[in-house]
């Protein structure tokens, strides 16, 4: 049997369009989630677009047994570990949650990798490791400190993979930190839908924009950037999803374990974001000022040396391109996948 890859959590975001782009790549691909942030609609999109090259299994990533199962099953040779909570501000208010899923299906996962004799994982981290960062762009080496339970449960997995590799060279392992992700499959057929309201800025947007809020607030307008708003680094998903693919082929070509920032390397503001949202849609957005949101940085960007250096990625898609494939998506799919 051909060697297939399994994606945790792959029926989410960020998962279905890394399942999507491995299939092109020749991948075969078992998907295990357990749906509790995802519609099971999202298969039938990846079959559109992909056709039946890929297995699924509703499972929880913490129980032992059904990874084991899998295992078993299936010549896996890498895992792509996407499954987890990412809500910042839930975090705050149930942590215990965020660490049980988190930190307990990181550490299930990898205990069935290891009795499986699989060791090579790629990693979903996040920007959120450096905090409020003491400069930017941001670089790998930079100070690491989580200032919520959310980051907490990613600073805890990443350094538990840094313990394993040096307790036991076999494990390959890249910890890919992504920076703002947004945007959707060119097709229109998957793309982000959140449950209830946005907490991010591009579903937000592409959500007044069809007519489903009616304004976007913009938090803060004092902050030291160019023009007041929040500044972040935006990557577009399906750049983002690439970026798997070239970590997969490092681990498999170089076997060395990487830690490696994922964002394009430019910053773009709150209102900078908003005003191509409207010019290359023709979408208008109402919004309004408001009050600063707690726990938000200034400015956060990424310097991408690295991944062009230890990868040979970058990204390719800009701003405008990102604000149409998210709109081609919310359009086409009003109400994400209950349309
Ligand atoms: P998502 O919620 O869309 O996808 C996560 C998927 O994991 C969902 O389908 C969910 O049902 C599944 N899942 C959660 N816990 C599970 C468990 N215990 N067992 C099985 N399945 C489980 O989120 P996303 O935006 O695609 O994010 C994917 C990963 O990337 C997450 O680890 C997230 O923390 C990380 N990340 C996301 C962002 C972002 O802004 N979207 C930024 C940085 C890092
Ligand atoms: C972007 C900018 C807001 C909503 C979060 C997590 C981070 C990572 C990515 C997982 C900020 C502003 C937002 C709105 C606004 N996730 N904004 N009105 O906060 O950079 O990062 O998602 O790892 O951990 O913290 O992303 O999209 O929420 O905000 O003005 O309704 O948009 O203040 O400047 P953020 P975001």
């Amino acid at each position: 049997m051909t060697p297939c890859t399994l994606i945790t959590g792959g029926a989410g975001y960020i998962g279905s369009h890394t399942a999507v782009i491995l299939m092109d790549a020749g991948y075969r691909v078992i998907i295990i989630d357990n749906l509790c942030n995802s519609s099971p609609r999202v298969l039938d999109r990846l079959r559109q677009l992909c056709g039946d090259q890929f297995e699924f299994v509703q499972a929880d990533v913490r129980d032992g047994a059904a990874l084991d199962s899998v295992f078993a099953q299936y010549p896996v040779e890498s895992v792509i570990h996407f499954a987890g909570l990412k809500a910042v501000g839930e975090s705050v208010t149930q942590p215990l949650r965020y660490f049980d899923n988190n930190v307990g299906s990181t550490v299930s996962l990898l205990q069935a990798m290891d009795r499986a004799d699989v060791r090579r994982m790629v990693f979903s981290s996040s920007a959120t490791v450096y905090g409020d960062p003491q400069q930017v762009p941001i670089s790998e080496a930079a100070h690491l400190k989580a200032t919520n339970p959310y980051a907490r449960t990613k600073l805890i997995c990443e350094d538990m993979l840094r313990d394993l590799q040096d307790a036991d060279p076999r494990w390959q392992v890249a910890i890919l930190r992504y920076f703002n992700p947004v945007g959707a499959h060119p097709s229109g057929i998957i793309g982000e839908a959140p449950s209830g309201i946005p907490n991010n800025l591009m579903p937000y947007i592409t959500q007044v924009a069809v007519g489903q809020r009616d304004y976007l607030s913009i938090f803060g307008n004092d902050y030291p950037t160019p023009d007041g708003t929040g500044v972040r680094d935006y990557i577009h998903v399906m750049d983002l999803a690439r970026g798997h693919v070239a970590a997969l082929e490092h681990l498999t070509k170089q076997q060395s374990s990487i830690t490696v920032n994922l964002g394009t390397g430019h910053g773009v503001s709150v209102q900078q974001l908003v005003d191509t949202f409207v010019r290359v849609t023709g979408r208008p957005i109402a919004y309004r000022q408001t009050a600063r949101r707690q726990g938000d940085v200034a400015a956060c960007y990424a310097d991408t040396t690295l991944a062009l250096t230890t990868l040979g990625w970058q990204a390719e898609h800009d701003i405008a391109r990102m604000c149409e494939d998210a709109w081609r998506w919310q359009s086409m799919n009003p109400t994400g996948y209950a349309s």
